[in-house]
């Protein structure tokens, strides 16, 4: 093909692709609306059928269940489908919160975001961690509000919530026509148009009332007891918000916000479209030595996520890749700029309407599985040649905090080798204190200490012990000079270890204790993700 013709091939195929994550606290309704999504676009034909990916609560202590509901999650890590046109990628995100930190890299990997809220139960715990991570690269985030079909916080509260605890301006696209019980439908801002609920219909299209405004006629026939307070509150809507923006929707300052149900199929066409409509294409990336745009010709893309075969007898792993620039073909020869060397990859994957299936070509916007076997790591660049390293793929601060204490010391190696690739997979982060050699694994959730226990001695034949430690806080540091490090790491031994990449951290009791260390050490500067450690030089 001439290159111009390549050019505009890809061009083409970079308008086509919507890359996004669907986030939530547990419970407010991601799979549910995943799903319906699915069905739009004919990703699946029945409901229930992304289900399976789900880690369900009641299992929460028996975590090899989870484990094999994560094996499952493979094959929908990234669900594809094609709607009016568009390719849609939804990246799959850990509904277990003990799995957050998956969640956290998986943001790094999508142009946008849409965020569930459930109506009865506001804004919640978890959504706003999710959105302080969406926050640190303003990520487009539209809102769902969720489950309009239960009697909840009143729509104007809640809008005040979204305010305050996600720290990002609100603009109402849709607003509620009563609700639970009471629950007539949405009134659509933007087409100025009604849509009724019907309770208990599953069929995909909503029904719509044609109306000329909030002062048509119709409205007062159709809805008698819920019109005059709809046009009171849209009137107070209009005056509060400002209008909506597109640029500050795709700047991350504005988040647009719909009411529906995920399971009664209401308000998700709607949702949809407007998605088409004002989410953001593949966005170019920073890296350590300039901006790449997807349009470049050369390839490029990096590692979010390693998914690792449990199956002792086949210790091959899952990478998943984020295309940003170029076009990734099967068989090529791409540079792996950590190590300095090629690699091919024969047989990647993607993953359209479940099914894994090898795939020839890949381009900006699309996520694909490669076969790896310890040679990738995540944060890892391929590129075609140029040596540069993507960033935006930090370790976000830990939780827990535990010793790891070796109860066999003839198999000390095994267990060194095992949490070096656990924690390079993700699974937790691995501290080392210059005292004893003292090895502290950082979590955000219990749940991880139970699988690297069980890991650690099944796939590593290394036994150990993991000790609790009064930690709950882990910050990175730096000063301006490394003597000025130097004096505050000098006194605090059992306080500082070293990362992966002998950054140093600082370990707090308690966040009260972290604070006034912050204000007591003006000339450190203490970093809540690892970010800073790869900022453009
Ligand atoms: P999650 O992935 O965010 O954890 O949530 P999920 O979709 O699994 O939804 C959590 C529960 O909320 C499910 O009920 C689901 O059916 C319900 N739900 C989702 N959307 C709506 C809605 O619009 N209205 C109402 N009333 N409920 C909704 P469950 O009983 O926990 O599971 P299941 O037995 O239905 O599978």
């Amino acid at each position: 093909m001439p290159v111009t013709d390549q050019t505009t091939a890809l061009a083409q195929e970079i308008h086509k692709r919507r890359t996004f994550a669907i986030i939530s606290h547990p419970d407010a309704g991601k799979t549910t609306l995943t799903e319906k999504l699915l069905l739009f676009g004919g990703g699946i034909r029945e409901a229930g059928a992304v289900k399976s990916n789900k880690i369900k609560k009641t299992a929460t202590s028996d975590f090899m269940e989870i484990e094999k509901q994560r094996g499952i999650s493979v094959a929908t890590a990234v669900m594809t489908f094609e709607y009016q046109g568009r390719l849609i990628n939804i990246l799959d995100t850990p509904g277990h919160k003990d799995f957050a930190e998956d969640t956290y890299r998986t943001l790094t990997a999508v142009d946008s975001v849409i965020l569930v809220v459930d109506c009865v139960k506001g804004v919640e715990e978890q959504t706003e961690k999710l959105m302080q991570v969406c926050r640190m690269r303003n990520t487009p985030v539209i809102i769902f509000v969720n489950k309009l079909d239960r009697e909840g916080k009143r729509p104007l509260e809640l809008m005040d919530e979204l305010v305050e605890k996600l720290n990002i301006e609100v603009r109402p696209l849709s607003w509620p026509i009563g609700m639970g019980m009471h629950f007539r439908g949405v009134y659509n801002l933007h087409e100025q148009n009604v849509y009724l609920f019907r309770p208990g219909k599953t069929v995909i299209e909503d029904e719509r009332l044609l109306v000329n405004g909030l002062s048509d006629p119709k409205l007062n026939a159709e809805l008698p007891s819920h019109a005059a307070a709809l046009r009171e509150e849209v009137e107070l809507v209009d005056g509060v918000y400002e209008p909506f923006d597109i640029e500050d929707y795709r700047a991350g300052r504005v988040a647009p916000v719909f009411f529906g149900s995920a399971l009664n199929n209401f308000g998700v066409r709607e949702l949809l479209e407007t998605f088409l409509e004002i989410a953001p294409t593949p966005a170019p990336r920073e890296t350590d030595t300039r901006l790449v745009a997807p349009h470049e010709e050369k390839f490029s893309g990096f590692i979010f996520k390693i998914h690792a075969n449990l199956d002792p007898r086949h210790r091959d792993r899952i990478a998943f890749l984020r295309v940003c620039s170029g076009t990734f073909r099967r068989d090529k020869a791409f540079l792996h700029v950590r190590h300095g060397k090629q690699m091919r990859f024969s047989t990647p994957y993607n993953f359209m309407a479940q099914r894994k299936t090898v795939v020839d070509e890949a381009y900006p916007g699309d996520v694909i599985g490669l076969y790896d076997r310890g040679d990738l790591k995540i944060g890892d660049t391929l590129t075609e040649g140029e040596t540069y390293t993507f960033q935006g793929i930090p370790s976000f601060s830990p939780e827990i905090f535990k010793e790891l204490v070796s109860t066999d010391p003839m198999r000390t190696k095994q267990l060194d080798k095992g949490i070096r690739e656990l924690t390079e997979e993700g699974v937790a982060q691995l501290f080392v204190q210059e005292v004893g050699r003292r090895k502290i694994v950082g979590t955000v959730g219990e749940l991880q200490f139970e699988v690297i226990r069980y890991r650690l001695e099944h796939e590593y034949g290394a036994s150990c012990r993991l000790e609790g430690l009064p930690y709950s806080r882990a910050c990175w540091i730096t000063a301006e000079t490394p003597a000025i490090l130097r004096e505050f790491t000098k006194f605090r031994e059992r306080q500082i270890g070293y990362d992966k990449d002998e950054n140093p951290v600082y370990f707090a009791e308690t966040e009260w204790m972290l604070r006034s260390t912050i204000d007591a050490h003006p000339q450190i500067t203490f970093h809540f993700t690892s970010e800073f450690t790869t900022q453009r030089r």
